[in-house]
């Protein structure tokens, strides 16, 4: 591994913990103006003094994020659909030159295993894994569950390894039952989405249960950013993953940051 792509991963991955606390706020290249994420600009500001990593698009990043910002950036370049027709039919969004002018400390794709346009994806990945290689950009493959699928350790053992086995240098999956068993099979370190949007109490368990058995951190969006408590979410969450709170102490950090005041998102 090169001294820049080494380098590169360890502004993902912190050195100081091995974890990580990446704040997805992509959504919108194919949602549109989700929940949460209507002023982009306003929930990114609010909540990236706690993510160790922001994972968004090019044109959210250009246009509502300071470019003073210190935190490092994982650019979504795949895409290509809207939530309106098929989503496994992406391509490749930015060029590799464009993600390394804006900065990017990785790039991120979204493989869709067992959907109709898997094999698309898959050589979309090749070809970004190919490129990272030449300029020393990690590549995070992002594991997108098609409607049919099921989200068992079967299904995300076997999206995890190919994505690993093609060259991804990390893997963004989400959390199940004997997730171990995921991690296990994968070479590479692995990272949980949070999904759609469910109790604060439950999104703290499957962080707490996905560090447990293997992830290194999440890339979590929606729950956070469509919490009553944003900011008292993604603290709570981080403190999970760094300081190795369990759920409970993570709950009671999650209440007593409630009572500062904060936004709640459109
Ligand atoms: C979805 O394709 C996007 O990549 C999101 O970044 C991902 O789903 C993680 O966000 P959430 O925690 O909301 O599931």
């Amino acid at each position: 591994m090169s001294w820049g792509l080494k380098n590169r991963i360890s502004k993902i991955i912190k050195p100081k913990t091995g974890k990580t606390v990446m704040l997805a706020v992509d959504h919108g290249y194919f949602l549109g103006p989700t929940t949460g994420l209507k002023n982009a600009k306003e929930t990114i500001s609010s909540l990236v003094p706690y993510a160790d990593t922001l994972m968004l698009s090019r044109g959210i990043l250009r246009t509502c994020v300071d470019s003073k910002i210190e935190t490092p950036i994982v650019l979504r370049v795949s895409g290509g659909t809207s939530i309106l027709t098929e989503l496994s039919n992406e391509g490749i969004t930015c060029a590799m030159d464009d993600a390394i002018r804006l900065n990017a400390v990785g790039v991120a794709l979204s493989i869709f295993v067992g959907a109709q346009y898997e094999r698309q994806t898959l050589l979309n990945l090749a070809k970004l894994v190919d490129e990272g290689e030449q300029f020393g950009m990690p590549v995070l493959a992002v594991t997108a569950v098609g409607k049919d699928m099921a989200r068992d350790a079967r299904y995300l053992g076997l999206a995890c390894r190919i994505a690993a086995e093609l060259g991804a240098n990390i893997v963004k999956t989400y959390y199940c039952k004997d997730f171990s068993q995921v991690v296990e099979s994968c070479p590479v370190p692995i990272v949980v989405a949070g999904g759609t949007k469910i109790a604060e109490k439950e999104a703290l368990e499957l962080t707490y249960n996905a560090i447990s058995e293997g992830a290194v951190g999440v890339d979590m969006g929606r729950n956070i950013f469509q919490s009553d408590y944003p900011v008292a979410m993604i603290k709570a969450v981080r403190s999970i993953v760094h300081e190795g709170f369990t759920v409970k102490e993570a709950l009671d950090l999650f209440e007593k940051c409630k009572k500062e005041k904060q936004k709640k998102f459109d």
